[in-house]
């Protein structure tokens, strides 16, 4: 897509399409009221005669005869004043979902200046471009037929000014938008397509396209060097190799501490030994989505070029069940020393994660976010919404869930107090890798924070949130929005 920021007024610029909104009550944004004036009360009329509510979401779209825009799509901005940032997200899918088969080739969308609850121009601007990437995201590659292109290629945003600001705004929406559909990309990848080879040849990909980025790939003689045999017991059953992936982007000075961001890349979760229920499973295709969320927000810094340093570090395994698959009850010691008797091998995600946690120590981080389809109980506990957050840091907790507001990404923070660790005692390990019904989510936490006692750390549970299952099935791009905004914000 190409953007343009354009401070004219809207008589003055062509397009195929206008874009202004209309709330349900009370004053209109400055862009409504002048194509109203442009277009002699039409805008008025069609309120008044019930054609267009202002129910935020509502459109409508009209053609136009005699004018600089051939059409004018009208969208609802809803009742609240000011607008919450809930219903102005609301506002731009409904825009791109109408806008995205066309015919329109060229919009211009006059609705940054609607008037948002705490945000200013350029967050608007920024969520603008970023909801467009979202709408026109398609995965047709495994169809036989060749889909058509999305019609619309080209947006003007009608804006207060065209300065640097603005448009770093507009170009990190787009990365993000770009970032996310990376990340959706790879999860939706079927799994006999996407396995960990598949994945790490993916990063070095990043890499050629992006000289920021530099890749290592370790595998598996190298990892088992290293001790990671929490890691390689979930591998174990698969003939796909597992691999440990990382991403370095260095924007900044070399001696500043890197941020780490570590994802769970279970490319297909069986559940091993302790084999799932057949009903869905297809969707354990979707356990790679932390992993993928790193990528993404990795190929979101390639693009806007922070001056930070970033690691990302991705696990990735199949898990599977075999004669040489992990069996119930087998012990192992990880690359920390600690030792863990796996009680079910379904619980596959933290044995990946902590032998990565460990690994990232190494860089010695600033801090280190996890990111991992972990628990089917976060969904229970936070459904669709919500990606469940936590820490061993209050502060990075608090950062977190400010970036998950900002970037409409929300997080909802857990508790990981030292009263849970106990349910994770072994008779003859120091820890098991289950933790019984109560608080599934927090005791995998409470596992994992074994491994990240070193350093400040946070865990993202986005089981609920990675995914959609049903007719519209497919990644979300989740949480890449939330985590490049944290990323951003040490720059800022
Ligand atoms: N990948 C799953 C978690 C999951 C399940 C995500 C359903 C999304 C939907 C994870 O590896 C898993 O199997 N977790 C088990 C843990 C249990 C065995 C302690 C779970 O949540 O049931
Ligand atoms: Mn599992
Ligand atoms: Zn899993």
């Amino acid at each position: 897509m190409n953007y343009t920021l354009n401070s004219k007024s809207l008589a003055d610029i062509k397009a195929d399409c206008l874009v202004v909104s209309v709330p349900e009550k009370g004053d209109w944004p400055a862009s409504t009221a002048a194509a109203d004036a442009a277009l002699n009360g039409m805008i008025k009329d069609l309120q008044k005669n019930g054609d267009i509510s202002g129910k935020a979401g509502s459109t409508l779209l009209l053609p136009l005869a005699g004018q600089p825009w051939a059409r004018l799509l009208l969208v609802g901005s809803g009742s609240e004043s000011p607008q919450g940032t809930a219903s102005y997200r609301k506002l731009l899918n409904a825009v791109f979902g109408r806008l995205k088969d066309g015919p329109s080739k060229h919009a211009l969308i006059a609705l940054a200046d609607n008037d948002v609850k705490d945000q200013d121009e350029a967050w608007k601007l920024s969520l603008i471009a970023r909801i467009a990437e979202e709408q026109q995201y398609r995965f047709t590659g495994f169809k036989s037929t060749k889909a058509p292109q999305p019609t619309l290629a080209r947006i003007t945003l009608a804006a207060s000014a065209n300065n640097k600001t603005l448009k770093a705004a507009v170009s990190a929406g787009e990365a993000i938008g770009h970032g996310m559909s990376l990340t959706r990309d790879l999860g939706n990848t079927p799994p006999n397509v996407c396995h960990p080879t598949w994945l790490a040849e993916h990063a070095k990909s990043l890499s050629k396209e992006f000289d920021v980025i530099k890749t290592e790939i370790l595998d598996e003689k190298q990892m088992k060097k290293l001790g990671m045999n929490s890691l390689l017991s979930v591998s174990a059953g698969s003939e796909q190799p597992a691999r440990l992936i990382v991403m370095e982007y260095r924007g900044g000075k070399a001696k500043e501490k890197p941020h780490v961001l570590v994802g769970k890349g279970i490319t297909f979760d069986s559940g091993g030994i302790s084999l799932k229920p057949g009903e869905g499973m297809d969707e354990m295709k979707y356990d790679m989505c932390g992993a993928a969320s790193v990528f993404g927000a990795m190929r979101a810094l390639a693009e806007i070029k922070p001056a930070m340093n970033v690691i990302g570090i991705v696990a990735a395994a199949e898990n599977m069940p075999s004669g040489t698959a992990t069996r119930p009850g087998d012990i192992v010691t990880s690359m920390s020393g600690q030792t863990i008797e796996i009680l079910n091998t379904d619980a596959e995600g933290r044995l990946v994660l902590c032998d990565a946690l460990t690994y990232a120590g190494k860089y010695d981080p600033e801090t280190v976010v996890d990111v991992a389809t972990l628990t089917g109980a976060v969904i229970v506990a936070l459904g669709k919404e919500a990606n469940g957050l936590f820490s061993n840091n209050d502060e990075l907790a608090q950062r977190l869930l400010q970036s998950g507001n900002r970037a409409c990404d929300r997080a909802w923070q857990l508790p990981i107090w030292d009263e849970y660790q106990s349910q994770l005692d072994s008779n003859f390990a120091d820890m098991q890798n289950i933790g019984g019904r109560p608080a599934g989510s927090i005791t995998a936490a409470c596992f994992l924070s074994r491994f990240t006692k070193d350093y400040r750390w946070a865990h993202l549970d986005i089981a609920g949130t990675a995914w959609v299952s049903g007719k519209d099935k497919g990644a979300t791009g989740r949480p890449v929005p939330l985590l490049v905004d944290y990323l951003l914000s040490h720059v800022q």
